[in-house]
């Protein structure tokens, strides 16, 4: 493996010297598209070391542009991508026109061609993307992610109880001061794990258990092989190199499958979650919902799968469960550990976002999706779409009720963005101090 690893890195930048292609200097010009390069921000040194990401090239690009260009083009060798910069535009381009964008960004190198991670819908290129993307998205409408309210609640509670449980059992008998990270991705990752296979991982309470640490292990990416694999794909394919750590994804795969099987024979009961939404789709039997139910972003992101002779097959089904782990899990935890760092830099929004939960929190504690989705200033504090943003505001709503969140003494102002894993992330050691109200 390290001489694979060795050999791959030598071999490459040999090949990367010569082959260096001279075309992308100034490839956008040609379309009369501003080109920017991103290298002053992180140099192929540093993205090949793994000390930077290519997010430290994207915030560089936003900065150079100014407020009237919407856009650049740029250079993620071997892609020619565009960034865009303008908000109504991305999501003019991530709602309306998303059926003419079938091909995402690529972040890695899949080695082996026959692997089910090439059916992860991020993974998907062209028509099969836009087939099977059609084909989930009746799994996606407000009507269905209502079906996740119940959960998010549930664990919410759960979650809100722990760290009482913590507060409680400190000298002061009120405080605690807790790392964010970990905590909010407790929380994360047994909402994907309820929403997706239906199965309760109870990681709040037992943050160690195999299934946390599967999913910490598929959610982390080892930067410089990814930039490697970016940059030398043959290579990588010829050595066989995963950049996904494979035991954790087959774990994954093993659950969904045992659950496909069961449910698919009958042998469960129905439940609120995205395998049985597969399942009932497969049969024949999923209800969508009414042309009148539907919201009209629903109408507007609407895509027809063009081709009618496509089957979701059982791997497909498993891809895409497997690919909630990844696209669902740290991203939603990154956003929750900097918002509660904000809250917690920022009491007077902190205080102006609790009397507006409070407002609407039910005598049992918990939160009605309806109310959740009218908060006016939550809306202004928390940005997003659709589950990820039901989800993210439920969890403030839950921690806000219960708790003052202050900076702790370690606690950095400003805090320092983490580059890696390709999103900027919360230090891992960010503290925070957590008391009872
Ligand atoms: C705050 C949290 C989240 C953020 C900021 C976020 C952001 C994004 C972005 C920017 C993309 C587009 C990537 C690209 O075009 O290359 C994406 C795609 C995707 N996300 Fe999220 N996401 C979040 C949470 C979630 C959650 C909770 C789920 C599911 C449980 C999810 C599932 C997906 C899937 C399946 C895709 C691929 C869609 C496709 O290719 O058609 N995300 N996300």
């Amino acid at each position: 493996m390290w001489f694979a690893l060795i050999a791959v890195i030598v071999i490459g930048y040999l090949l990367y010297k010569l082959l260096l292609p001279s075309d992308t200097k100034n490839f956008w010009a040609q379309y009369g598209i501003r080109q920017i390069d991103g290298s002053p921000a992180a140099s192929e040194k540093e993205l090949l070391s793994g000390k930077k990401d290519v997010t430290a090239r994207d915030g560089y690009a936003y900065e150079q542009l100014s407020d009237n260009e919407k856009f650049c083009g740029m250079i993620e060798s071997p892609y020619k991508m565009i960034f865009i910069k303008d908000l109504e535009l991305a999501k003019r381009i991530f709602i309306r026109d998303f059926g003419y964008f079938t091909n995402r960004r690529q972040f890695f190198v899949i080695p082996n061609k026959d692997s089910i991670v090439n059916k992860l819908l991020n993974v998907l290129k062209g028509q099969e993307w836009k087939n099977v993307r059609s084909t989930i998205s009746p799994a996606f409408t407000t009507g269905k992610i209502r079906r996740y309210m119940e959960s998010f609640n549930s664990i919410g509670k759960d979650w809100i109880e722990v760290l009482k449980e913590k507060a409680n059992d400190s000298s002061t008998k009120k405080s605690v001061i807790i790392k964010v990270l970990p905590t909010v991705s407790q929380f994360t990752t047994d909402v994907i794990a309820t929403g997706v296979f239906g199965f309760n991982a109870g990681t709040v309470r037992n943050p160690n258990s195999t299934f946390a640490t599967m999913v910490t292990r598929l959610a982390t990416m080892n930067q410089w092989k990814i930039a490697l694999s970016m940059r030398f794909p043959s290579l990588f394919k010829l050595l066989g190199i995963e950049i996904i750590d494979m035991e954790a994804f087959t774990f994954f795969q093993n659950i969904v499958a045992q659950g496909l099987k069961a449910r698919m024979s009958g042998d469960t009961t129905k439940r609120n979650d995205f395998l049985q939404m597969m399942v009932e789709l497969k049969k024949g039997e999923l209800k969508s919902d009414g042309k009148e139910e539907l919201s009209s972003f629903e109408k507007d992101a609407e895509m027809k799968a063009e081709k009618s002779s496509f089957v979701l097959t059982d791997d497909i089904i498993n891809a895409q469960s497997v690919t909630f782990f990844f696209a669902g899990f740290s991203t939603t935890s990154n956003f929750l550990a900097f918002v509660f760092y904000c809250l917690a830099a920022h009491q007077d929004v902190q205080d102006k976002l609790r009397e507006e939960v409070r407002k609407i929190v039910q005598k049992d504690g918990t939160f009605e999706y309806d109310a959740i989705g009218k908060l006016v200033y939550m809306d202004m504090v928390c940005c997003g779409m659709r589950l990820a943003l039901v989800e993210s505001k439920a969890a403030i709503a839950h921690v806000l009720h219960n708790f003052r969140i202050e900076p702790a003494p370690t606690t950095k102002i400003p805090v320092e963005g983490v580059s890696g894993s390709l999103q900027i992330l919360p230090p891992d050691d960010l503290e925070l101090k957590f008391t009872i109200l």
